[in-house]
């Protein structure tokens, strides 16, 4: 590092500028080599930071995470949340559970039904308290992704009864406070989709008219237009309004977004296979989405990837907890990328206006608390280095070089920056994150650096940052071949049974207290109506659990069939789609009827049918399944008899264990136990 740039006491200081810039544009091709670059906050500052966060939801993707146990899951949390730590995230935002299907899984609804409210169903509570055990400063945000039938009278729209879908909402947040002394602070519309005018104001008088003024809107959580345009015609609506979200905006906005003088974010963002590819689009759009799209915040989708990785979208978290049963989690590059920032910076803090690119590829941004310290993070993530899933990314060229930075107001005095650095390093494949190098001595304010290829750098007055850390975690291993549950012993902070993974309708911890003894603790499907839907959910419901790759195994589970005559729930083995394509997931499904009938078909939708028959059974009773798939022959037996053999299965070759039913009603499954060869 080479200071390269002196002074010239007696030009006045917007000459002196002016001079050395040129001079050193001069020298930079012959002698220096290096582009000056000035941080000066004299004119005038640039927006207000408003943090980097990650999601938990759209959806379920926080699932297996609960079910890790200490000291791992605490592990983990502190690599997402502790303040120094790690990421450090400023912001959680989390799915308001919907009773349906929104990518990886289902989350559950806080009013499965009208008459019902429960604020401890799922994870998303949990977590948000974890988070803010770590960091009581932690900005949270609630978003529905799907609403549960009711809240649209059996529509799949939510706006047709504005004032029931803004209550439900509100409830929820009025929930956090009252039972986690959790504060919401920011509250979207509908992930996505369309949004609807009079249902925003509707909401942010209901928002108001119980007490929740300081709870602020974010719309639309999807592209920059309409709602841009909607907030400058209509006062209402933009008083209505404080901060406009755009999804995956690939660094730019639009003119329209800029004009309402709203506070802009990337909402959500990444979404992207988190090896180190997906760690340079991350360092790529942390910087960028400020320098080109003038956004203050930028949200992961997702937190952390934890949920089956054959589901879509495998591993695009900001680090990887896959393994509950193992205890393995594994720290990725997103994690100390985001550290560049988070740690050096605060929401509240300012960008100066002096951001922008640099001369041969890549971009810098500083900010600065107000009070005199300054962080300035840089990053040189080439083109294919830096790729995210989507939009497309236009070509740029990027090669190293010298860079100068020349501080200029409040910072021209600062006589040493902190250093931390990450070095990509794909043509060695020995990558280094978050790496603290020796602080560097200013001369006059200014300092060069040479720039590889492919690295960031954050220089800063802030000295608290620390690369937390933790021994390995237990190697990474598969699913057990053999696993049962009872479901007896309830884990008091969740609804929901270890690992199995909700794709439609929501399966849940139940107890009946008038049972005489074998079935007081089950596991209950409880979703009794379609949806507001945010994909196509099954009209089945399905809970998947196990190894993808299990091919011969054998599934056993006590079935209880709760809507009389036309009811019926399913074992499957093999199951090969969940998520947003549930719908179309094949498999080997043994069902069972209320009718007395029995059927085995080769798909959830049940048009397939491998073998069907009398099975005598009926709502109200409980059975024992069994299915037993081996190489290309499936069998299954009822209360300990065989049913039924030597169904051909040729495809799919493996898959998912899972439990579910014909339609959304009621029943309850108990004892289940899986085999695998
Ligand atoms: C948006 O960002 C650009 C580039 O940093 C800047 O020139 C412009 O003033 C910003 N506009 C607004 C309205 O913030
Ligand atoms: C910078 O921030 C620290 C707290 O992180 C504070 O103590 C200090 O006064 C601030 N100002 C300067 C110029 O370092
Ligand atoms: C980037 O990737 C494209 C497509 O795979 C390839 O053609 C190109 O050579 C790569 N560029 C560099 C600089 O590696
Ligand atoms: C990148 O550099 C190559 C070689 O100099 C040039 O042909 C190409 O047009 C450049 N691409 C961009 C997007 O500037
Ligand atoms: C950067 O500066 C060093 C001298 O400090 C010089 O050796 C090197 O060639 C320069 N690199 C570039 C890319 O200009
Ligand atoms: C609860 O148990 C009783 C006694 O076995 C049974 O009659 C009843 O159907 C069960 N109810 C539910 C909802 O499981």
């Amino acid at each position: 590092m080479t200071a390269c740039i002196g002074g010239h006491p007696q030009l006045s200081r917007m000459e002196r500028t002016v001079v050395l810039s040129v001079l050193c544009f001069i020298l930079s091709v012959r002698f220096c080599s290096s582009q000056t670059y000035v941080l000066d906050d004299k004119l005038g500052l640039g927006r207000v930071f408003d943090g980097i966060g990650g999601l938990s939801g759209g959806g379920a993707t926080s699932r297996l995470l609960v079910n890790y146990a200490e000291p791992y899951r605490s592990q983990i949390l502190d690599y997402l949340f502790k303040p120094n730590f790690g990421a450090s995230l400023h912001m959680l935002k989390v799915e308001i559970g919907g009773d349906a299907q929104t990518t990886d899984g289902t989350e559950p609804s806080h009013m499965h039904y009208e008459n019902d409210e429960n604020y401890f169903r799922g994870y998303e509570w949990w977590l948000m308290k974890e988070a803010k055990k770590r960091n009581p400063n932690i900005i949270l945000i609630g978003l529905p992704w799907a609403f549960p039938g009711w809240v649209g009278h059996g529509k799949n729209w939510p706006y047709d009864f504005p004032d029931i879908t803004a209550e439900y909402v509100v409830k929820w947040i009025l929930g956090a406070k009252m039972y986690h002394d959790l504060d919401i602070q920011y509250v979207g519309v509908w992930n996505e989709r369309s949004y609807d005018s009079k249902y925003i104001k509707l909401l942010r008088y209901t928002l108001d008219k119980n007490g929740l003024e300081w709870v602020k809107i974010i719309a639309s959580d999807n592209l920059w237009e309409p709602i841009a345009f909607s907030l400058l015609l209509d006062s209402e609506l933009s008083s209505a309004v404080d901060v406009i979200g755009a999804h995956y905006p690939g660094t730019t906005t639009v003119k329209e977004a800029l004009q309402t003088e709203k506070k802009l974010w990337s909402s959500e963002d990444y979404s992207t296979f988190n090896d180190e590819v997906g760690g340079g689009c991350w360092a790529r759009i942390l910087n960028q989405n400020y320098v080109n799209g003038n956004m203050t915040a930028t949200i992961s989708w997702n937190l952390v990837a934890s949920y089956y990785e054959e589901l879509p979208f495998g591993r695009d978290g900001l680090m990887t907890a896959e393994e509950p049963w193992s205890g393995n989690y594994v720290v990725e590059s997103p994690i100390w990328i985001t550290a560049h920032t988070t740690q050096f910076t605060q929401p509240g803090w300012t960008y100066l206006q002096t951001v922008g690119h640099l001369v041969d590829g890549g971009s810098y941004v500083a900010l600065t608390d107000g009070k005199g310290n300054l962080t300035i993070v840089i990053e040189t993530m080439t083109h294919n280095h830096s790729v995210c899933i989507r939009p497309p990314l236009p070509p740029f060229n990027l090669t190293s070089q010298n860079a100068t930075f020349q501080l200029k107001g409040s910072f021209a005095f600062i006589k040493e920056l902190q250093v931390w650095r990450s070095q990509f390093n794909f043509k060695t494949n020995k990558p280094s994150f978050f790496e603290k190098l020796k602080p560097l001595k200013l001369l006059d304010g200014s300092f060069t650096l040479n720039l590889a290829e492919d690295e960031v750098y954050t220089l800063t007055t802030i000295t608290t940052a620390q690369k937390g850390g933790y021994p390995d975690p237990p190697p990474s291993a598969r699913f057990p071949k053999a696993y049962k549950d009872n479901f007896n012993t309830p884990n008091p902070l969740f609804s929901e049974a270890p690992y199995f993974a909700d794709q439609t309708g929501v399966f849940e911890y139940y107890r009946n207290l008038t049972d005489p003894g074998l079935h007081i603790f089950t596991l209950r499907q409880v979703v009794t109506q379609r949806p507001v839907t945010w994909v196509a959910d099954a009209d089945q419901t399905i809970s998947v659990i196990g190894d993808y790759q299990w091919q011969d195994l054998t599934v056993i589970c006590d079935v209880f069939i709760e809507r009389m005559y036309t009811g019926g729930v399913f074992i499957a083995a093999r199951v090969n789609k969940g998520g947003e394509s549930v719908r179309s997931a094949k498999g080997v499904f043994f069902w069972v009827f209320a009718d007395g009938t029995y059927k085995v078909t080769n798909d959830l939708e049940g048009q397939t049918v491998l073998a069907e028959g009398k099975s005598g059974t009926r709502a109200y009773g409980w059975y024992t399944l069994s299915l037993t798939v081996n190489g290309q022959y499936a069998s299954g037996s009822l209360n300990g008899y065989t049913l039924w053999k030597n169904a051909v299965i040729l495809n799919p070759k493996n898959g998912w264990a899972a439990i579910g039913t014909q339609s959304f009603e009621l029943a309850q499954f108990d004892n289940f136990a899986v085999v695998a060869d």
